[in-house]
This record gives structure tokens, sequence and C-alpha cells, in this order.
């Protein structure tokens, strides 16, 4: 009897990459694959790419450049790549020409067809390309492997129309499209059924979500809210331009809904803002800030910021430390501004040299550890719900969890308690997490 054929997926980038590698995973798991714990040895592997900035671009490069000693000694080895940087044809022109080991090639619109054209590959050993530039109709019902028994992503939407003027994402998801609320509804209900107590759910924008029956976001919310056996509710990401009064007041009727929000700003110059297409301005975005606290006391806030946009000036980054201060996130995912190739800001003239950028994104990331420590610190001594992941990744004794706003903790218990909601209080708050102790 032959062995049972393993593969391999490698994940570049965010929720929405890592989602679609958990469908590719439950698609293999169904062709009656098994996962191999490494890339070597096994006999398919993928690799989900990002291009959101140039770092996720050369750090493919780099991994299929390792590759090639794998085809030399196993021919039958398949290696196939798909996501954001295969919808760029400059992409696909160096692969053909650099990396001829790669046997399939597909993109984010076509990845319910991947067993197919692996299943034409290992029968035909023809190499195949197979990317669409539009996104079709939706496909629901697609398998998925989870990397948690007890929550889960869930898609809402696909695209984005926004066009920030640094972005790649609108030219590689495409344009904005809502999957159908009684899908969702009904994919959350599989999903509670199966031991699932979290779903976040995920869009580029997920304010403009419009399901097929009129129901906006917050509707989702409010019906999700009502789910048997859901315990919490997350999403992301959502365009501050667009977050209603109706989501807000959401926070307050559905206590499912964690008290917590990703918020991404990117800048709080209201000039570079104007410059990057986001359509509302430092005051608008502190406005906004200030109803969410007044509505929800407790919330927890992240965001994303890129220094060193196109002509930012001293005074434009004092902006963003500035709002930093006001607003005290939580935490802040830091970006330097990185060129993509076809969006309008990469033809900008007034690119910002390396240095100056590294310089404020290095007193940005000061200012944001410095708060996020405070705000940790705070908590010492106070009592959190915790949904417990496993195992805590840096201490293999200890459990790792995440609160409801989203951070992560620390403390000693039982391997049986993962996947449940525990009381723990905070016993010591770092930068980047909190430890704590179990209550009885
Ligand atoms: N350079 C740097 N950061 C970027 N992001 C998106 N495009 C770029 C770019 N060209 C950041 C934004 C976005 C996050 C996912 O990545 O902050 O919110
Ligand atoms: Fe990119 Fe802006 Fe769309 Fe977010 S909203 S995916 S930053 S274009």
């Amino acid at each position: 009897m032959s062995r049972t054929k393993t593969y391999h997926i490698t994940t570049f980038g965010c929720q929405m990459n890592e989602h679609d590698s958990e469908t590719i995973a439950g698609m293999l798991s169904e062709m009656g694959f098994s996962q191999a714990p490494e890339r070597d040895g096994a006999d398919v592997v993928v690799i989900n790419t990002c291009s959101v900035r140039e770092n996720a671009d050369k750090r493919f490069f780099g991994t299929l450049g390792q590759l090639k000693h794998i085809k030399k000694d196993n021919p039958d080895f398949t290696v196939c790549v798909c996501g954001c940087m295969m919808q760029q044809q400059h992409i696909i022109d160096s692969i053909k020409s650099k990396y001829p080991w790669v046997d399939v090639i597909f993109g984010t619109h076509n990845i319910h067809e991947f067993p197919r054209l692996l299943e034409t590959v290992l029968s035909e050993k023809e190499k195949i390309i197979d990317v669409w530039e539009n996104g079709g109709d939706i496909i629901e019902g697609l398998p998925a492997k989870r990397l948690y028994r007890h929550k889960a992503f869930v898609n809402i939407m696909y695209g984005c129309n926004n066009f920030c003027t640094y972005c790649i994402v609108p030219y590689t998801r495409g344009r904005e499209r809502s999957r159908k609320a009684c899908d969702i509804l009904e994919e959350v209900r599989r999903l509670t059924e199966d031991g699932v107590r979290e779903v976040t759910l995920l869009g580029q924008n997920v304010n403009s979500y419009m399901g097929e029956d009129g129901t906006d976001f917050s509707d989702l919310i409010y019906r999700l809210n009502e789910a048997e056996g859901l315990e919490r509710i997350r999403f992301m990401t959502s365009h501050p331009k667009d977050l209603s009064d109706k989501l807000i007041q959401a926070y307050r009727d559905c206590e499912k809904l964690c008290d917590y929000i990703h918020l991404p700003v990117q800048s709080g110059s209201s000039r570079i803002l104007k410059k990057m297409n986001r359509k509302y301005t430092k005051d608008d975005y502190l406005r906004l800030v200030e109803k969410l606290k007044a509505a929800v006391p407790h919330i927890a806030i992240s965001t994303d910021i890129i220094t060193g946009f196109p002509g930012e000036t001293e005074e434009d980054f004092e902006e963003t430390l500035d709002l930093v201060r006001q607003v005290e996130y939580d935490s802040a995912f830091t970006f330097l501004y990185s060129i993509r190739k076809g969006t309008p800001a990469a033809e900008y003239e007034d690119q910002i040299p390396e240095e100056i950028k590294h310089e404020r994104f290095n007193r940005l990331v000061e200012l944001v550890n410095e708060i996020s420590a405070r705000k940790n610190a705070a908590y010492v001594g106070k009592t959190v719900k915790v949904l417990v992941d496993g195992p805590s990744k840096n201490n293999s004794a200890a459990l790792g969890g995440r609160t409801e706003g989203f951070k992560l903790i620390n403390f000693e218990g039982p391997q049986d308690l993962t996947g449940k909601l525990v009381d723990v209080e905070v016993t010591a708050g770092k930068t980047f997490s909190l430890e704590g102790r179990l209550e009885k």
C-alpha cells in the first residue's frame, strides 16, 4: 500500500490569507493528503503570498529559492504558489524566468479551483498558471481545516473599493463583494455546533458589508449575537470613514461583541491622510474615538500606522505622535512606508529617505510601547475573562489566551481548560502581554 501523501502550507500576510490557507488545507485533507510538520519531506508545498509590503515579497522569493534543492532531489515534489502576489503580472513573469521549479500558480479569486489544478499537475506532469483577473461569484461550502477548535475566522466580504494611495489590496483582491447574510449565519451555526466559541468576521472594510436582504454590518452583529453557543464576536478591519453610530450602539446592546476595535488610522496628519485618500481628518478620527470611548468605557483600541509616506514632514509625523498620545492605543502595528508598484503613491516624487523613515519609525514604536506597557500595567489586580487557546507559546507549562480586549495573557492551569472561558486575575502587565492567576 502506498503511504499517504503529505502537504505543507506557508502563509504570509493578514488574517484573510491565514483563512484562505485554512481553506486550502481543508481541500487538501478532502483530497486525502495529510499535514506534514515541515516543508522538507512534504509531497506538496503551498506558499500563500502577501504583497502589502516589499518585505513580504522578499521573504517569498527567499523561500522559493530554498525549494530548488528539494526539487532537485525529488522531482515529484510539487510546488504551488498562490495569494496576492500572484495577481501581479510582473511577479508571475519573475517566477517563470527565475524559479522554473514552481508547478502551480493560482490567484486570490480561484482558490476553489485548487484541487482540480493540483490533480491536473499530478497526472499530467505539466505546469499550470491559472490566475483570474476578477472575482466571480462567491463560492460557498468550501471546507476549512481550522487552526483552533474553539475559534474561527468567517469571511463576510471580499475585496476593497477604497484605493488608499499606498495600498495594493484593491488591485490584488478586487472590488467589494459581500456574502449573503443567510450563508454567514448558517456557517456560524455549523461552527458553533462543532465547538467554536468565538468568531472573527473578516473583510477589508467590514463596515461596508451589505447582505442580500439589506442586512448591514451592524444588523449582522445583532443577528449573530443571538447565535446559540457563540460567546464572542470580533471583526476586522474597520475603516474609520464608515464606522456608523449604529455599530457603536451595537457594542452597547450586544453582549457577545467584544469591547475591542482595530481601527487603522495610518497617520495623524490631516494633510497626509488626504494624500493617502483616507477620507477623514485627524479631528474626525479623534471625535470617533471619543464617541467609542464614551459608549464603551473599557474598549481596547488597536491601530495600523505608516511612517514615511511620501511628503511626510517632521510636523506631519509629530501630528501622528500627538494623535497616538491622545488615543492611548492598547497596541499598534507600525509600518515603514513601502513602495508598491501600480499604486498612485509609488509615483509620488517626494519619497522619504530610508533613514528618516526608520528614525521616525523607532520614535513611534517607543511611544506606542510605552503606552501599551502603561495600559497593561493598569490591569493588575483586575479580573478578566479569558478564552483559553492552549499551551502558552513561550512557556509550555502555562496556558495562553486572549482577554475580551484581545490582550494575550499567560497563566498556570490545566490543559483541559483549552477552549473554555475562565476568570483570571491579572498579576503583571508587560508591554505585549499580561500575566495572571486562574480564579477558582
Ligand atoms: N507600505 C506600508 N504599509 C502598508 N500598509 C498597506 N500598504 C502599505 C504600504 N505600501 C499597511 C497599512 C494597512 C496594513 C494592513 O498594512 O497600515 O492598514
Ligand atoms: Fe488597503 Fe485602504 Fe482597502 Fe485597507 S481600506 S485594504 S488600506 S485600500
